[in-house]
């Protein structure tokens, strides 16, 4: 198994190409099952959750082939199955997209149920709910979702009691071939729905209220759509991932290809705490403060501050001055990077949802474990400014999100080296 050790403390500087959005990329995998073309999609990143969806896509007898590491073409006309096995959708959740699509183009399909997660239960109770009043007929069966809707789904109105959003995008997919209208209220408003909708719209399908909590989407009714080539929206979180990087460490770092406008609410709370930036439409440049003034923090849905933001923003709240809270409202079990960033030196107390940091601390190197993927990152963020070597191990996880971390953090001068136990 691979694991990163770094050697700190060290400060960063230069900049860094922010990759295309693993959580844009995931549903628009699944939208290419509802084309009648093969769909090239570029600035794809090259993250091991991208191909897990790729082999399931294969399995369900797709093909897909790379033009370049970051351009994929998908054909998905000669489908011969509609079960995704749950040795696929187990290692990663998110492949429950495939649901909306299947049960929407051939009436009927079969999807794993995702289990556990580390970050808490996360039920898919809400998608069935909506597909059920879209006219499907649903079991669960040995560990499986069973679905039905032979003579097509139909347009509903679907009112999400939750924001959801893999709830939504599988709804907007199984909307995008029913039958007539479907509304939605209290959409997910996430850039990575919005750009879903866009690339559908642009596709042919009618779709009105994109980017807003109330979604309108008339169906074909079963034709399948010709999808235009076009780019996955920068990765919002691998931004602010880097920013804090940056911060943390009292550097100034410049990040391109980045959509400055998908991260307001970091950089609301990363000006709070005292950085400044230079910002153009595509760049965003951060400077360091002298004092790293401590912060309050809420998770919320987008447009709100996002809960995978919220371990990176921990590990920088370390090195703030004075009291930090930072309340995570979406998932329960969310916090296991506590104890991993106290056994770095962390002054940090965890009550119920709320996790309250006491800076700045003197961080020493040691061994730590990434528990998820956003915990992971800011394993590797601390490690960056804790004395010493650290060694982050299961970094499996990092994998599954971040493009060439250990070369783009190399390449800003980080000590980084990936090393095999
Ligand atoms: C997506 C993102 C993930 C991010 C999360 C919240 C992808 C691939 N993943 O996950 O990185 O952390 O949004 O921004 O885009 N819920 C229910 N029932 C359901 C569905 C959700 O109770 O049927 C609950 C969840 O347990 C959670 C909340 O709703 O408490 C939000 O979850 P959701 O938005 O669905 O997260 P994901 O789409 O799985």
């Amino acid at each position: 198994m691979d694991y990163l050790e770094i050697t700190g403390p060290t400060k960063l500087h230069g900049n860094v190409k922010i990759s295309g959005a693993k959580n844009a990329a995931l549903p628009l995998i699944a939208m290419t099952l509802l084309a009648n073309n093969t769909v090239k999609i570029g600035n794809m990143p090259s993250v091991v959750d991208i191909k897990t969806l790729l082999k399931l896509i294969e399995n369900l007898g797709g093909t897909f082939s790379f033009k370049d590491e970051n351009t994929v073409e998908i054909n998905t006309c000669c489908l011969t199955n509609t079960k995704a096995t749950y040795e696929i959708v187990k290692t990663m959740r998110a492949s429950i997209l495939v649901l909306g699509p299947l049960l929407s183009r051939f009436g009927h399909c079969e999807v794993s149920l995702p289990g556990g997660c580390a970050i808490g239960q996360r039920p898919i109770d809400l998608h069935l709910k909506a597909l059920e009043q879209m006219g499907a007929k649903i079991t669960i069966h040995a560990g499986y979702v069973q679905a039905e809707a032979p003579d097509g789904l139909k347009g509903a109105h679907i009112i999400f009691d939750k924001i959801t959003v893999t709830g939504t995008a599988n709804v907007i997919m199984a909307a995008a071939l029913a039958k007539g209208k479907t509304t939605i209220t209290n959409a997910a408003r996430e850039p990575e729905v919005v750009q879903l909708c866009e690339v559908l719209k642009n596709s042919g399908v009618s779709i009105e209220g994109i980017g807003t909590a109330e979604l309108a989407i008339y169906g074909t009714d079963r034709r399948l759509v010709d999808i235009d080539p076009f780019d996955v929206i920068p990765d919002r979180i691998e931004a602010g991932t880097y920013l804090c990087a940056a911060g943390i460490s009292d550097s100034t770092v410049t990040l391109e290809n980045v959509r400055p406008d998908h991260l307001e609410a970091v950089t609301g709370k990363l000006e709070e705490m005292g950085f400044t930036f230079d910002i153009t439409e595509n760049t965003m440049t951060i400077h360091p403060t002298d004092t790293i003034k401590s912060v309050n923090i809420v998770t919320q849905e987008y447009p709100g501050f996002p809960t995978d933001m919220q371990a990176q923003f921990l590990a920088l709240a370390t090195q703030a001055h004075g009291t930090s809270t930072i309340e995570e409202r979406l998932f329960e079990n969310r916090f296991m990077h506590v104890s991993e960033l106290q056994r770095l030196g962390a002054d940090i107390k965890l009550s119920g949802h709320t996790a309250t940091v006491i800076g700045p601390s003197q961080l020493s190197g040691t061994d730590v474990m990434a528990t998820d993927l956003r915990a992971s990152s800011a394993m590797v963020i601390a490690a960056n400014i804790a004395e010493g070597v650290t060694q982050v191990h299961r970094i499996y996880h990092l994998d599954r999100g971040y493009e060439n971390l250990e070369k783009k953090l190399g390449d800003l001068g980080a000590k980084i080296e990936r090393l095999r136990e």
